[in-house]
């Protein structure tokens, strides 16, 4: 029996990851979650189903080249096994027309020290999304004798999870920015609700964005669940769509972190880091004007690097501003092509999910 899952922060040394796989993918129905985060002039409004074969092929091309790149590299590669996702979701409190896809396992699972935990997600599309992961997390439960396996209460992502009506085809970019800077997001305090990506573990504090995919209670359930360590809210009101963490607010080792220059972090907030001597960098501009076709995230993908150890970061290939950063900042980079992925659900920090990291919690705020 060994130790097999322990991750404290993401910078440490990577030795064991899930690296998601994008077989199955769907473009899901709109629900009174995803209307939100696709942007009023994107071809994907109003358009549902499974993802054009040769896009997934593409997708997974790059996914298995990540993961053979780690694997070389020493790095214990799992990856899930993805269910047929273009079948509806029916519960007692909604139906909708069909799943999404288990492709970024960051927003899924959330490893916190030897526990790894099923996230409470606002999207009825990911509902069953977590199932993906089972097999791997059952096999960690009989390998490691410490491994915590745990899920947060499930939500019911019944009509009273949402604002109805928050979502208006009229709505500008500067109202948009209005709602973010006033905390008026999708998902009402009905019941716990959040991504795993919306979280950034740094050692004995966890910092959680407040936004579209994760509310306020779940911040309480994560200071009650988790008394020994410090949770703490935070809010980026230049980010029109605040959804997930990690294309805003990414660290690279102790003391350094890299903030996205359109969401930077309030000066209130800034304050733990200031003090404690943290350096807070404005991240480079991304190469590209426009995300890839049928993405939903922005083009600041050019941030989500997956940090290898505080030497080491993976970035996209053709995000040159980025490496060119990265490397000034003293990382060794490893560019890796990934484009291709970025509409399944994110970049390289989306795409995987910690399993092991060397090292142990640590205050990095005392
Ligand atoms: N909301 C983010 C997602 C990052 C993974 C963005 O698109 O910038």
């Amino acid at each position: 029996m060994t130790k097999i899952v322990n991750s404290w922060n993401d910078f440490d040394p990577l030795k064991h990851v899930i690296v998601g796989r994008a077989d199955h993918s769907c473009v899901p129905p709109e629900e009174p979650a995803t209307s939100e985060k696709v942007p009023i002039d994107s071809p994907m409004r109003g358009m549902w189903g499974p993802r054009p074969l040769e896009t997934v092929e593409k997708a997974n091309a790059q996914l298995d080249n990540l993961a053979r790149i780690l694997t070389e590299r020493g790095v214990r590669v799992d990856r899930p096994e993805p269910l047929q996702w273009n079948q509806p979701v029916i519960t007692p409190d909604f139906r909708t027309g069909s799943m999404m896809t288990c492709m970024p396992p960051r927003d899924t699972l959330l490893t916190i020290g030897n526990e790894i935990i099923e996230a409470a997600m606002s999207f009825r599309c990911r509902y069953w999304e977590y199932l993906a992961f089972r097999p791997l997390l059952s096999q960690y439960f009989n390998e490691d004798p410490e491994f915590l396996w745990s899920q947060a209460p499930r939500p019911r992502l019944s009509d009273k999870s949402y604002k109805h009506n928050y979502y208006d085809e009229k709505i500008s970019l500067e109202e948009r920015l209005v709602r973010t800077a006033n905390k008026d997001f999708v998902t009402t305090e009905e019941e716990i609700l959040f991504d795993a990506a919306d979280v950034m573990r740094l050692g004995k504090d966890l910092f959680i964005q407040h936004g579209l995919t994760t509310n306020r209670k779940a911040m309480e359930w994560f200071k009650r669940r988790y008394p020994e360590l410090r949770v703490h809210a935070v809010n980026f009101p230049g980010d029109p769509y605040p959804i997930h963490i990690d294309a805003t607010f990414v660290p690279l080792r102790p003391g350094l972190i890299i903030n996205n220059p359109h969401r930077p972090l309030p000066k209130a907030q800034r304050e733990i880091f200031e003090k404690n001597d943290w350096q807070i960098v404005e991240a480079a501009m991304p190469a590209h004007k426009e995300p890839p076709p049928l993405c939903y995230s922005s083009v600041w993908l050019s941030m989500n690097c997956l940090v290898l150890d505080h030497k080491t970061v993976i970035v996209e290939a053709s995000e040159v501003n980025q490496l060119e950063q990265m490397d000034k900042l003293g990382m060794n980079v490893i560019p890796v092509h990934f484009r291709d992925a970025y509409a399944f659900g994110g970049g390289l920090h989306c795409s995987t999910a910690d399993v092991y990291r060397e090292g142990s919690c640590l205050d990095y705020f005392p």
